[in-house]
């Protein structure tokens, strides 16, 4: 007999029901926050929440005040019906998918402002992005009250400015950070992938190239970060289909400042533009 598997995953678009959902729930609660245009990389994080939570709840919200160019905004990719089909298949309970309205209603003034992390790295390329993830992410926190929420290695800085942002306004919320899940040549999974041309995409790899570059002279004994960000820096340089470098950076993992000399934990993260896409990777020296 084949047996058939309820499907009770709920879909909710307003605060009201969402809070109420999360109350009802059974605890503890995982939450995976997401902007939708699903790939393994969120999957891994959903699966991870899966194993730990008796409940999980996935998020899918394109967050307006994170991105700084609305061109970016508007060409950001979405497919709500695909996305809810993964989840369904990966045992999600709870999608919170609210309009801009709900997340941001008329006359919203409060901000989240996580001091000097936000301003290194991603935030000296991106003015007031990490304002708008930590302000959403913190709405989120206080909807849901999750017990614990999910983030990628991918995007590294945003982890530093989350696990901050949670310590230091006492959200109560344990922030579990994954391993970046990559396509088979080494490019990081990214929802903006898609947009790159088959040449593009072809030379994308290179970005995660740069950094195991790096990553293997660490391993050999190199501790002059310098030197890393160096080689790093040459083989990207090497690729002309990289239109230009935002940053290649050796920086603490908790400062997030350049390092000069690697005696701890430190991440060497790279931002480049390839044709209309913005590719960003790091990779932990640990
Ligand atoms: P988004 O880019 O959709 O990513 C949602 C989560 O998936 C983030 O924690 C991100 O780091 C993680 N992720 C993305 N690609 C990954 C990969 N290849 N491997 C592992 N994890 C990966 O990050 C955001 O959305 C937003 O800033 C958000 C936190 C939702 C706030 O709006």
């Amino acid at each position: 007999m084949t047996q058939m598997i309820e499907n009770s995953m709920r879909v909710i678009s307003t605060n009201r029901e969402m809070a109420q959902a999360c109350r009802d729930a059974e605890k503890p609660v995982g939450l995976v926050p997401t902007m939708g245009a699903l790939h393994a990389g969120h999957l891994s994080l959903v699966d991870q929440a899966r194993a730990d939570n008796l409940t999980v709840a996935v998020s899918i919200f394109v967050n307006p005040t994170q991105f700084g160019d609305s061109k970016d905004l508007d060409r950001y990719p979405r497919d709500l019906e695909g996305d809810l089909e993964m989840l369904r298949r990966h045992g999600v309970d709870l999608v919170y998918a609210p309009t801009v309205d709900q997340v941001y209603p008329e006359g919203f003034d409060t901000w989240v402002d996580v001091g000097p992390l936000a301003g290194k790295l991603e935030g000296l390329h991106r003015p007031g992005h990490f304002r708008g993830v930590a302000t959403v992410v913190s709405k989120l926190f206080n909807l849901m009250q999750p017990n614990r929420a999910y983030f990628g290695q991918k995007d590294g800085q945003q982890t530093v400015v989350i696990q901050k942002l949670a310590r230091d306004l006492d959200m109560g919320v344990g922030v579990v950070v994954m391993p970046t899940i990559r396509e088979a040549d080494g490019l990081a999974m990214s929802s903006r992938n898609v947009q790159l041309s088959p040449e593009q995409r072809q030379a994308a790899p290179v970005v995660h190239d740069a950094l195991f570059q790096a990553y293997m002279l660490w391993s050999g004994g190199e501790r002059d970060g310098n030197a890393l960000l160096s080689a790093a820096t040459e083989v990207l340089q090497a690729e002309p289909r990289v239109d230009s470098i935002d940053y290649v950076s050796v920086a603490s993992m908790t400062t997030l400042d350049e390092v000069e000399h690697v005696d701890g934990r430190a991440m060497v993260s790279v931002a480049v533009h390839m044709g209309p896409v913005r590719l960003i990777d790091n990779i932990v020296l640990e």
